[in-house]
């Protein structure tokens, strides 16, 4: 069965914004790449030292590209503070610096040469644990989920899809309503989503495989960032050496990769991602709770209850 023939048997719908989504693997896909998504599994070849980001969009997956470069290549960037090279998180966006697998690599060309990429390869990814190309799970390269809040997630989604211009050809109506489009995504109807079933997948990898899949909360990382570097190392393998400790390389990692820092560099000011999303609206407000301002007590206690129901038995918290 060809792509289109797959594509034509799957159910379809408008996400609030407008975008049409395809529900494939029981996740929906934002229809502009589905077929990205299909490419990457059939092609993406994960090889033992690669480093997969995973995260919903708007889940702290800017901070965490940023971080986990960092880490890797500190070596290069960050080993001697004065006469370091200079990273490129300050010259470019951190999206350009880890590419997306299925948002970037696979988008334009069904089988990219990756081979090239020296190693570490970091790569991301929204694909759910379940849908993740087969050589994720089946090599020893590593993954590291971040996730969030999900009425926090909500609304810096939505604040990012309304503030960009990007996908407006792909944009079938919408957006609708605040309190319709949280209907949609309290039912799962969201790009990616549902939110809880990608949430609790990566979580029970987590359970299952500990040193294979590092789970990692948006709100842990704004209370202790430092911690969360060094764990960050330690499961990529590079943990911080006394030396590196006292030289301040945390700090300095976690300065460089800092919200104020990284959303004031000029190319996030005023550069675009692919040349339709604007680097400056991966950079909003960066705070845990934001959702109070939009949303209602009624709409919060919803969401409480569904989170509960949801992840009842699971360990997890959000
Ligand atoms: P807000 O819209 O709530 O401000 P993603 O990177 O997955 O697209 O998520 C974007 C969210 O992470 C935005 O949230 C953005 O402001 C926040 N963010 C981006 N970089 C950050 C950083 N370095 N530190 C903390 N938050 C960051």
């Amino acid at each position: 069965m060809d792509d289109d023939d797959q594509l034509e048997k799957l159910e379809q719908r408008t996400n609030w914004d407008g975008w049409r989504i395809v529900k494939y693997q029981g996740f929906w896909c934002p229809l502009p790449f589905f077929r990205a998504a299909l490419s990457a599994q059939k092609y993406f070849k994960a090889k033992d030292s690669d480093i997969i980001l995973s995260s919903l969009p708007k889940s702290g997956t800017t901070w965490l590209k940023a971080l986990a470069f960092s880490v890797a290549n500190r070596s290069t960037y960050m080993s001697n503070i004065d006469t370091t090279q200079i990273s490129p998180l300050l010259t470019s966006n951190p999206h350009k610096v880890v590419p997306h697998l299925e948002l970037n690599l696979y988008l334009n060309q069904e089988n990219p040469d990756l081979e090239q990429t020296s190693a570490p390869r970091i790569f991301s990814t929204h694909m759910p644990f379940h849908a993740l190309p087969n050589s994720i799970p089946k090599s020893g390269c590593k993954i590291i989920y971040i996730c969030r809040n999900p009425m926090d997630q909500f609304i810096s989604f939505r604040h990012f899809s309304l503030d960009n211009k990007f996908g407006e050809e792909d944009r079938h109506g919408g957006p609708v309503e605040l309190d319709e489009a949280f209907d949609m995504f309290c039912d799962g109807v969201h790009l990616y989503g549902p939110f809880y079933e990608h949430i609790t997948g990566y979580w029970d990898a987590h359970l299952k495989n500990p040193d294979k899949v590092l789970f990692l909360k948006y709100e842990d990382l704004k209370d202790d960032i430092g911690l969360h570097v060094r764990k960050i190392a330690e499961f990529m393998g590079c943990p911080f050496s006394q030396e590196e400790e006292e030289r301040g390389l945390v700090e300095e990692i976690c300065r460089v990769c800092s919200f104020d820092n990284l959303k004031n560099l000029e190319v996030n000011k005023s550069g675009s991602f692919n040349g339709r999303v604007k680097n400056s609206s991966f950079f909003r407000k960066g705070e845990v709770g934001d959702w109070a301002n939009h949303l209602t007590p009624a709409m919060a206690e919803r969401m409480d209850k569904l989170i509960n129901t949801k992840l009842e038995g699971s360990g997890l918290t959000l």
